[in-house]
């Protein structure tokens, strides 16, 4: 399963390559709003320094202004995935970006029929936001296993990329269900890497080895 890093930010970036954890990265509105700075300089600075899909999303509501933005984003850099929401004229521009070799994430997804509609339309991943469906009581892995299983069925080549995650069991159930990606916060990833029987193990490793002769 590969690991997206959900942010904007360059540092994050910076961190998670290092650690050898960086498959990708998914901006949204939100995460370049947080940073300040200008889409047109921070775009190319990420996309440079991923080995990896870079999701850049469109703002646009109808389908030409989509895809005259998905054509923008695309031109940026080769790793650039058009990340489009949901709706009846995100799936029109979704199929038209997809026919000029674009590829694309369809996103804001809450449903399997709107993961079924986005794989009909040709959508490179789909982005079903797990944890926003928690937060309203309903169980968001539901809806990952659910498209697993349409998108299995059909042989859809659409990669299922589990999206809002909130804690490490969803990374978890994600890998166990077989997803193709999951999108991380960098809390959430840190938090994968940490274990209080581990941290316990290592300290009395460390103090027994200062018991032994040197
Ligand atoms: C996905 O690509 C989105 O950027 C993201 O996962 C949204 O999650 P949130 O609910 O944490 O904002």
């Amino acid at each position: 399963m590969k690991f997206f890093l959900d942010t904007a930010d360059l540092q994050q970036i910076e961190d998670v390559k290092r650690l050898g954890m960086l498959d990708g990265v998914t901006t949204n509105p939100t995460h370049v709003s947080k940073t300040g700075a200008n889409p047109s300089e921070l775009y190319p600075k990420i996309c440079k320094m991923v080995d990896g899909p870079v999701s850049l999303e469109t703002v646009g509501l109808d389908a030409d202004t989509i895809v005259d933005e998905g054509r923008t984003l695309a031109k940026i850099a080769d790793n650039v995935v058009v990340k489009v929401p949901i709706m009846k004229e995100g799936l029109v521009a979704v199929k038209r970006l997809t026919a000029e070799g674009i590829r694309t994430n369809v996103t804001v997804t809450f449903s399997a029929s709107q993961a079924l509609l986005a794989a009909k339309a040709g959508a490179s991943y789909i982005s079903p936001f797990v944890g926003r469906l928690d937060n309203v009581s309903t169980e968001g892995m539901e809806l990952a296993r659910q498209i697993r299983q349409i998108y299995d069925n059909y042989g859809f080549e659409t990669e299922l990329l589990v999206a809002a995650a909130r804690h490490p069991i969803h990374v978890v159930e994600s890998a166990l269900i077989g997803a193709d990606v999951i999108t991380l916060s960098y809390d959430i990833l840190m938090m994968l890497y940490d274990h209080p029987l581990t941290d316990a193990g290592i300290e009395t490793f460390l103090k027994d080895w200062e018991k032994v002769p040197k």
